[in-house]
């Protein structure tokens, strides 16, 4: 352990030795996806779409959407959390810190995190929520993975929820992103290991704002006089607005980037992957990425065909799903990727 001195009358905390660093593990994963299917046969009645150009263009055939009166962000990731916290062996009273990761949380104010501590009915521990959309879940992760290799906490839920559908413009304007989006939400319990154990191998975190209006969501502002007007409304202010052109070229440069980064930093190769678990964009994305690092099909998880594209909740979704169908075995090296809004873009190397 190290030994805190004091400089001229400043506390000062010496550089914490290889030996002192804990290691943080995902012990656990559990989600939630509302009971609401959408196909893209209920898309093309209510807009002008049809099935073969969604599948061709996003490689989804159905997601889900919530049930208003019925989901909440803070309730689908109370079930989701409820399930990472019962498989990681541990108890919601067990639990020190929150992250949580949203762009569309309950209220304006206060966050998610402190929600779903109430709902939970956890100890009066800190929640923080984290808003980088689609990275969210990986730069929750990495918050995650400092306090505990600080020593500060032992057990963080960390989670990624959504609920997009409500802001998705159901018109023709907006189809090239109401194909797209989708709800639900993902939990992992992360938590403190000996160094020698399988956990956490490194994060990387980036982001470019100068692109941010290339998807975002303008309303409610607080830059306004008031936080939403009739004619904000009435412009779709509220709604997503995406490029979708600007995020496909992007993404398949930053998410390669992010990925060879992650491998460089632990010295290995990508041969060495068992499983890719990218941000579930788009199932070209996806593909394009799976065939530049040459991986076979059963190394690369996606769920984007019948769950789309859930946000922060992707890949937390997607790493329970994957654990659940036992593709997920002990040791194994899972490289997790994300690009989205902002631009944001992270990965994350771990063994399992
Ligand atoms: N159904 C049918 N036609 C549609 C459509 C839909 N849902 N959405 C757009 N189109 C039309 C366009 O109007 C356009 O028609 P036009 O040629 O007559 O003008 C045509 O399809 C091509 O539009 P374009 O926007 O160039 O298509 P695209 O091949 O770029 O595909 C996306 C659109 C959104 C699927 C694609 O840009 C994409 O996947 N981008 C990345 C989005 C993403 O990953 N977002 C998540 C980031 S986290």
């Amino acid at each position: 352990m190290y030994a805190w001195h004091t400089t001229n009358s400043i506390m000062v905390k010496p550089n914490i030795t290889f030996n002192d660093m804990k290691k943080s593990r995902i012990i656990g994963v559990g989600h939630y996806v509302p009971d609401r299917i959408i196909t893209n046969e209920y898309l093309s009645t209510i807009m002008d779409t049809n099935n073969d150009w969604i599948v061709e263009r996003t490689g989804i055939h159905e997601r889900r959407w919530f049930t208003p009166g019925k989901d909440t962000v803070t309730s689908m990731s109370a079930t989701a959390s409820r399930i990472a916290i019962e498989r990681a062996g541990l108890s919601p009273m067990d639990i020190d810190f929150i992250v949580f990761a949203t762009i569309t949380p309950d209220y304006f104010l206060p966050g998610n995190g402190v929600l779903l501590q109430r709902e939970l009915g956890m100890k009066t521990i800190g929640a923080l929520d984290i808003r980088n959309a689609c990275s969210g879940f990986i730069y929750a992760l990495s918050v995650a993975d400092q306090f505990i290799k600080t020593g500060m906490y032992k057990n963080i839920l960390v989670v990624g929820a959504e609920i997009q559908s409500s802001a998705l413009d159901k018109s023709d304007e907006g189809r090239s992103s109401a194909v797209i989006f989708a709800d639900g939400a993902g939990a992992a319990v992360v938590s403190v290991v000996e160094p020698d154990q399988p956990g956490i191998l490194s994060t990387h975190l980036h982001a470019e704002g100068q692109y941010a209006e290339e998807l975002y969501c303008m309303a409610p502002s607080s830059s306004t006089e008031v936080r939403i007007s009739k004619e904000m409304i009435d412009r779709g202010d509220f709604l997503l607005k995406m490029n979708g052109n600007a995020v496909f070229k992007h993404a398949v440069v930053r998410f390669s980037e992010v990925i060879q980064e992650a491998l460089e930093a632990n010295g290995k190769e990508k041969s060495e992957i068992d499983l890719l678990v990218p941000h579930q964009a788009n199932l070209r994305i996806s593909n394009y990425i799976q065939q530049k690092l040459g991986l076979p099909d059963e190394k690369v998880f996606n769920n984007i065909m019948y769950l789309g594209n859930t946000t922060a909740g992707t890949i937390p979704i997607a790493l329970s799903e994957a654990w659940e169908q036992g593709r997920l075995k002990e040791g194994d090296l899972v490289c997790l990727a994300a690009f989205g809004s902002g631009f944001a873009w992270a990965s994350a190397l771990l063994n399992w």
